[in-house]
């Protein structure tokens, strides 16, 4: 399918794209999506391939909106918003090359952490997080016009490896 937004590869593109990615191995499986991760070669950074297949919830419409979002946020990368690389568009699906948050998300962390007993939260920390979301929202806000996430919850805010916030998962995201 031949889209008219310029901001939407051809499948020939993710198909270059992810010769450039090795070691690619299932990450975790979403509400709607599979996500892979991987290396990119050339960058030697860990990359994350989250492929969202339409379905009656997730139409091609909204593949757009989320396709045309993540490419203005590409242009401009905040430290506390997921950074974004790529979108493709194809018939049947969506696919996202984000940057891997290898802390995975909030909401897992405070699993884990009241697993192992070390909950609630040390002070610092939750101080951190409430700041960064704040920064990273206020950002997208201020982004013209506004971006609206509309879906910030301890699942959608992720951990990199040293522990930075990072808002991810803009599915449901508007901009006005
Ligand atoms: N960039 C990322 N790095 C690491 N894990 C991620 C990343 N994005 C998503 N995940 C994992 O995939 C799960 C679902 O991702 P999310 O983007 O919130 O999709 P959805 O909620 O639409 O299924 C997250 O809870 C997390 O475990
Ligand atoms: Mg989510």
């Amino acid at each position: 399918m031949v889209d008219p937004d310029p901001n939407i590869a051809l499948i020939s593109d993710i198909i270059k794209n992810l010769e450039n990615v090795e070691k690619l191995q299932m990450a975790n499986k979403g509400a709607f999506g599979k996500l892979y991760s991987g290396v990119h070669v050339i960058e030697q950074e860990k990359y994350v391939i989250k492929i969202l297949t339409f379905s009656q919830d997730f139409t091609i419409d909204d593949a757009r909106n989320e396709a045309r979002l993540l490419a203005k946020l590409a242009k401009h990368h905040h430290p506390y918003i997921i950074k974004y690389k790529d979108t493709y568009l194809t018939k049947t699906c969506l696919l996202i090359t984000m940057e891997y948050c290898e802390g995975g998300s909030l909401f897992s962390y405070v699993k884990e952490m009241q697993k192992k007993g070390q909950f609630p939260l040390d002070e610092k920390f939750i101080q951190k997080i409430l700041y960064c979301c704040l920064e990273g929202l206020n950002f997208l806000h201020s982004q013209n016009p506004p971006i609206y996430h509309r879906d910030i919850k301890l699942a959608n805010i992720f951990l990199s490896k040293n522990l930075e916030i990072k808002i991810g998962d803009l599915g449901i995201a508007k901009q006005l």
